[in-house]
């Protein structure tokens, strides 16, 4: 059984999502003990605590450079014997120091088919946004392995969504939160605590 701290900055539709699927015992590898928080308003914060899981908030603001702070988020993901992070809607950039402490054990749930519309500043909307401006077709959501570039990690699972005609940013995230990210994010993380608990994942 793996620890999974999972971290935050806004509404945590994902986290729900991950709580969700964790009492259907999709994730029998897996046990959300932690939930970071990149702000303290995060209604992520209220859906951890209704479900009484543990939480904590970790400002990048309240640090005077990302050393700092990548060092602050190790110490508290270890104070918790975490083995796995999940990162749902969470906006804080991680440095080094983080990556290379949970090498190939940290993944991200990006709103859209990687590598269309990701990397910086593609985050939230705005990714919709630049969907919808392009005109593509189909958009989806991508889960993935989280390195030192950007959304440039290995892809683990992807899920294509259609645009659909009067589509707005709002409506197409929606869709694309409720038809792929809330599946792709709980199946993923269960495939890593798997390998994790197998050992596979050295
Ligand atoms: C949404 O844009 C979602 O597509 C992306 O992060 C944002 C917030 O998600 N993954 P959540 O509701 O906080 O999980």
């Amino acid at each position: 059984m793996r620890n999974i701290a999972v971290m935050v900055s806004g509404g945590g539709t994902n986290l729900q999502a991950l709580i969700d699927a964790e009492k259907a015992g999709k994730i029998p590898h897996g046990k959300i003990t932690l939930v970071v928080a990149s702000n303290d308003s995060a209604y992520a914060l209220e859906r951890a605590e209704n479900n009484g899981i543990e939480t904590v908030v970790v400002k990048r603001k309240a640090y005077e450079n990302q050393d700092a702070f990548d060092k602050a988020i190790v110490e508290t993901l270890h104070a918790h014997n975490i083995d796995m992070v999940v990162l749902a809607g969470y906006l804080s950039i991680l440095g080094e120091t983080v990556i290379q402490a949970y090498r190939d054990r940290i993944i991200n749930i990006h709103p859209s088919l990687i590598p269309s519309f990701c990397g910086k500043g593609f985050y939230g909307l705005k990714v919709h946004e630049a969907a919808l401006a392009r005109g593509v077709k189909v958009t989806g959501a991508t889960v993935h392995l989280v390195n030192e570039i950007p959304d440039g990690g290995r892809i683990l699972k992807q899920k294509a969504v259609y645009i659909e005609d009067g589509d707005t940013a709002e409506t197409l995230q929606r869709r694309v939160m409720e038809q792929a990210e809330w599946i792709l994010l709980p199946e993923a993380c269960e495939d890593i605590a798997k390998q994790l608990d197998e050992g596979e994942n050295k």
